[in-house]
């Protein structure tokens, strides 16, 4: 007998449990699973026209983030897709209570090649997921595939310097049992030229970044709760 989807994905490890998720909606606000809430989205996608745009969400999470790109951005649709069950859930619940059930669909899908045809889309969408997919060459390529000629790709993740992991660091992601395959930024940079993306840019979110976990880390300390 074959496996469902859903089998398959209630026989792996769930990373992203509802106490995990619900953690951190308290850091980062409600629906997302990423820092910098409505702002970081608006500047992850700042200058481009969304109007009547097909977009595709890579791991949606909660779906806060696809739900902006609808209301504030102007995307006529916003496809979602992530790999676990929990957050799906959770975000159809998000897509429920906006009432966008009908532009903001929700897929599961297995890690690896998109499931969508050649030129699906107009933009493609992503916020702190990728650094969950090891073979970013392998991504970018589907990615140039199911977007349209002319199309974009907008995304904020991690990424790091070129020196391995410290200590400290490398600790707390076997603590936590995280897939991080972060890499440095020139790398995915130079992979996304080599499959065909033009006017390739970046912006360095570093000392933001920094303030925001400076923030956390007192809020926890006040509050006396580690979500991580
Ligand atoms: C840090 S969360 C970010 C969610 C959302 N983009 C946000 O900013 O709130 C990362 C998400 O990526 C999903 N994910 C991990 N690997 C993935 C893959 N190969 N394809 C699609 N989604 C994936 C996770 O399940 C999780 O929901």
């Amino acid at each position: 007998m074959s496996k469902t989807n859903e089998d398959a994905n209630a026989d792996d490890q769930i990373h992203y449990t509802d106490h995990f998720t619900a953690g951190l909606e308290l850091g980062f606000g409600e629906g997302f699973l990423s820092p910098g809430g409505q702002e970081e989205v608006a500047k992850i996608v700042k200058g481009i026209d969304f109007v009547g745009m097909e977009v595709l969400d890579i791991g949606v999470g909660l779906a806060q983030p696809a739900c902006l790109l609808v209301e504030e951005h102007g995307a006529a649709r916003v496809t979602g897709i992530d790999v676990e069950t929990p957050v799906l859930k959770k975000a159809a619940e998000t897509v429920k209570a906006h009432g966008l059930e009908d532009r903001v669909p929700l897929r599961l899908v297995e890690p690896g090649p998109l499931p969508f045809a050649d030129e699906s889309f107009d933009f493609v969408f992503s916020k702190d997921a990728i650094i969950h997919i090891p073979d970013t060459e392998a991504l970018f390529n589907e990615i140039h595939r199911v977007l349209r000629p002319g199309g974009w790709v907008a995304v904020g993740d991690w990424y790091c310097s070129n020196e391995p992991f410290t200590k400290e660091m490398s600790a707390w992601v076997e603590l936590l049992g995280l897939d991080f395959a972060m890499k440095p930024i020139e790398i995915s940079k130079d992979q996304l030229g080599a499959v065909g993306f033009v006017d390739v840019e970046s912006l360095d979110r570093n000392a933001w970044y920094t303030e925001v976990c400076r923030d956390l880390v007192g809020q926890q300390l006040r509050n006396h709760v580690l979500f991580f």
